[in-house]
């Protein structure tokens, strides 16, 4: 009989709350999956408010840092976010001393995902991040484990549905951008402030995770090259229009480096159709030729889904090479 899988959350909003919900309303299905119950052990969050979900089972942790040393998990999922602070303490502590982790954090990552996947190698730990890139999108698993036999050549994609939103509705409206960027903020699609959005700055964080995994360099933030989209107007998009192309913000990876810019892509591209908040992303390898991958970028269940994927996975036994090689390999 294998031992229970257990875990700690760091984190208990849009993404934590969804995770629990997972596990507490498919835990047959998961247990089944993973080959072994997967037990919510601890949690922790900046204040223990009622959120909605019945958490009386799990210890709490008034400091995220106690669920690395907690003698009982195997694993600690961050969900607080922030790329320094509480979030790298909790996930470097949680590897240097042996556990496996998961996160959604993209800007940890971006930053730090380099130094966490030597610990990680050192001490045969797992980092699961599925979630940090494209929400719901399985992305990592396409690139690290289908796609290990090609030679990766080019990834192109939509990774932020907030700038998704906002030029979509601007090509669909006529709408000036400060219009919709406000209405993107009352519905909820974007943050206030809204800089890491409409700055390409989250989106760059996720294309710095993909030029890692395709091309087998660290995940290095400094080498690139952003430009958001709060300077493209109306007057761009009817321009675009009058060309049969449309503008996204995309984000491009080859082994020659990354670029996030707003483009003007033709109609016939599939980018081109990605409306709304979807994200996407356009793999092109070889011998396999390209995939395309999309859907939720973002949001409560899709991002949750990704989060529980890994955790599964890492409940199976399967710790993969964090970038695809090893660490030490990394260019
Ligand atoms: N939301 C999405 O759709 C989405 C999609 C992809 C990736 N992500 C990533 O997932 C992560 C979580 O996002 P979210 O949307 O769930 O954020 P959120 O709703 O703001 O929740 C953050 C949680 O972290 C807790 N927290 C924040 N700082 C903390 C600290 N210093 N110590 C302890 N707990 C702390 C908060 O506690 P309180 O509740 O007590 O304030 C809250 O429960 C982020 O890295 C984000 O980039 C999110």
């Amino acid at each position: 009989m294998i031992d229970t899988f257990k875990i700690g959350i760091a984190g208990l909003g849009t993404v934590g709350c969804g995770v629990i919900e997972i596990l507490q309303n498919h835990k047959d299905m998961i247990k089944a999956r993973a080959g072994r119950e997967i037990e919510i052990v601890a949690v922790s969050a900046r204040s223990q408010k009622d959120r909605g979900i019945d958490m009386s089972a799990y210890d709490w942790c008034e400091k995220s840092a106690a669920l690395a040393d907690h003698e009982q998990i195997d694993c600690v999922v961050e969900l607080m976010g922030g790329d320094d602070g509480p979030a790298k303490t909790l996930v470097q502590s949680t590897l240097e001393s042996g556990k496996h982790v998961v996160t959604a954090n993209k800007a940890l990552l971006a930053h730090h995902g380099y130094d966490f996947a030597i610990i990680a190698e050192q001490q045969r730990a797992g980092i699961g991040y599925e979630a940090a890139i494209a929400g719901g999108i399985p992305v990592v698993k396409a690139l690290r484990e289908g796609l290990a036999a090609n030679q990766i050549t080019a990834i192109s994609g939509i990774l932020n549905g907030t700038c998704n939103y906002i030029l979509s509705t601007m090509e669909d409206t006529g709408r000036d951008f400060d219009d919709v960027l406000a209405e993107a903020q009352s519905l909820g699609y974007a943050e206030t402030p809204p800089d890491l959005d409409i700055d390409g700055i989250d989106a760059a964080h996720k294309l710095c995770l993909l030029s890692a995994l395709g091309f087998g360099v660290k995940p290095d933030f400094d080498r690139l090259s952003i430009e958001g989209i709060r300077n493209v107007t109306a007057a761009d998009i009817q321009t675009a229009k009058n060309k049969d192309q449309v503008i996204r913000l995309i984000g491009k990876a080859t082994k020659e480096g990354a670029v996030m810019k707003p483009e003007y892509i033709p109609v016939s591209s599939p980018l081109a159709a990605i409306k709304s908040a979807q994200n996407a992303v356009l793999i092109s390898a070889d011998p396999v030729g390209d995939i395309f991958l999309t859907g939720a970028g973002a949001g409560r269940g899709p991002t949750a889904s990704a989060v529980v994927a890994d955790i599964i996975d890492l409940a199976r036994g399967n710790i993969r090479p964090v970038f695809g090689i090893s660490a030490l390999n990394l260019k």
